[in-house]
């Protein structure tokens, strides 16, 4: 009997049909299934041998999804459906039974929190994996200069292995934001029912711990409704995608012709199709072209959610698309990512060229003035005076001559020697004393640092 008199739409049915993308489901949907067939049968809601038999069933079932001959149906609308179908079509009547005491709303947020736990543990390892690469040619490069860069001009110069270094941190930090969506998403919704709990003395505890959650969700309303255990993985997401963003646009400029500071491996670079010269770096670019896909994952699960009243609304359906291809794509990047930075061949005699250059030096002549005494203020525009002569006369600043550094300043006139002595070498990064800063001494406190925090499993 059906309470409808007429069939549903074509169209409709694929509006509504989620199979198409929920599929992918079935592990957690077959594990929960099972316990909670096994949790059933210990409350005696059900026969101990009808729990045998749906258990044995959804184990043919799995069976049959995992070597792909699962025969879906064309009025399959979901995952759920299609699996207590066919189990019921294997066991017999029995199949009909597994529903008792669940709706599919606490059904299908339980699924998704299952595969968001595992999913936030994939990327973790994966971000490990990042920054092990990061670390290695970090140590590798600890006393390679290089120019670090303000509004993309030449700033200060810096360690490659300090530059590398900033990357691991903002992945050190991602890991932790997965860790922590991770345990977001450790609250058991399945018992909430449809939304106001079952009519069964279930036992949540005895679930929770089979399918390895740490608590029961509290509220039956908040567990069918909320997503927001999907929102703190969208955003721990959304931010690991934008900081490779960064790197992958790096990537391309020192990979150019015009920076020269790197080579691509060829595993991670594409040819030109009708320029045979050319090697593109195809992988760094698409490290930056997919993150705002994966930002924009998270703004339209924003805008699902956003307003929706309690509690469960088909809308909420529109959450799985965003989190699967959010978690795919990033785990792709970071696959891109590893592997550019584990096999790219640093160019160390053009990174340190470019980071001899006199002008980089400028900063450390005006903290000299300060060290003799001037106010930093009046010692910077000391220095542009300096830079100026020197670049109006195509000269460096070291073949400034005496009388011209008199008369940008007396201090500096004064002491002519320790100014030759702040040019002449590669003191400018090991000035870089403090706490967190480029000198090899403290670079090498930092690497020791990131070798700790990379053994650190905030998962745990
Ligand atoms: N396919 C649905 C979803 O993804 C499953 C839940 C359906 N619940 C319902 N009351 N129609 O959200």
């Amino acid at each position: 009997m059906s309470r409808f008199s007429e069939p549903q739409h074509p169209d409709f049915q694929r509006l509504n049909a989620s199979i198409g993308f929920d599929r992918r489901l079935w592990p957690q949907d077959i594990a929960q299934s099972q316990a909670h067939a096994r949790m059933l049968a210990a409350r005696g809601i059900i026969s101990e041998a009808d729990g045998d038999a749906l258990i044995k069933g959804l184990q043919a079932v799995a069976l049959e999804l995992a070597e792909e001959r699962f025969p879906f149906d064309p009025g399959d609308e979901d995952i759920h459906m299609a699996i207590e179908r066919r189990l019921t079509e294997i066991a017999g009547p029995v199949g009909g039974r597994l529903h008792t005491a669940r709706s599919r709303n606490d059904q299908v947020v339980t699924d998704l929190a299952m595969f968001t736990r595992e999913a936030a543990v994939a990327a973790g390892a994966a971000i490990a994996e990042a920054m092990g690469a990061l670390l290695k040619r970090a140590c590798e490069h600890a006393a390679t200069a290089m120019p670090g860069y303000t509004h993309l001009q030449r700033a200060q110069p810096v360690y490659l292995g300090h530059h590398l270094l900033a990357y691991f941190w903002m992945l050190e930090r991602d890991r932790r934001r997965f860790a922590y969506a991770r345990r977001e998403a450790g609250r058991l919704p399945l018992g909430a029912g449809a939304m106001a709990g079952v009519n069964f003395d279930t036992d949540r505890a005895m679930l929770a711990a089979e399918l390895g959650f740490e608590q029961v969700a509290p509220n039956s309303i908040d567990a069918v409704s909320g997503r927001d255990f999907l929102l703190d993985f969208l955003g721990a997401a959304a931010t690991c995608a934008t900081h490779l963003s960064r790197l992958g646009a790096e990537l391309v400029l020192w990979s150019s012709s015009e920076f020269g500071f790197c080579t691509l491996p060829d595993s991670w670079s594409s040819g030109s199709s009708i320029m045979p010269q050319k090697k593109n770096p195809d992988a760094a670019e698409l490290l930056r072209g997919k993150a705002p896909r994966v930002v924009a994952h998270l703004t339209a699960l924003h805008g699902v959610i956003h307003a929706l009243p309690l509690t469960y609304n088909k809308d909420l359906q529109e959450d799985k698309e965003h989190l699967f291809d959010a978690a795919d794509t990033l785990q792709l990047c970071l696959a891109a990512a590893s592997g550019m930075i584990a096999g790219a061949a640093f160019d160390e005699q053009r990174m340190r060229e470019a980071a001899s250059d006199e002008l980089i030096a400028a900063t450390d002549i005006a903290d000299l003035l300060v060290k003799l005494g001037m106010p930093f203020r009046e010692a910077h525009g000391v220095v542009a005076g300096l830079v100026r002569t020197a670049l109006d006369s195509g000269r460096a600043l070291s073949e400034l001559t005496a009388e011209e550094l008199a008369a940008q300043s007396e201090l500096l006139g004064a002491h002519q020697g320790e100014f030759r002595e702040v040019l002449s070498s590669s003191s400018w990064l090991e000035s870089k004393i403090s706490e967190g800063g480029t000198s090899t001494a403290r670079l090498a406190e930092q690497l020791t640092r990131a070798e700790q925090a990379l053994d650190e499993d905030p998962f745990g």
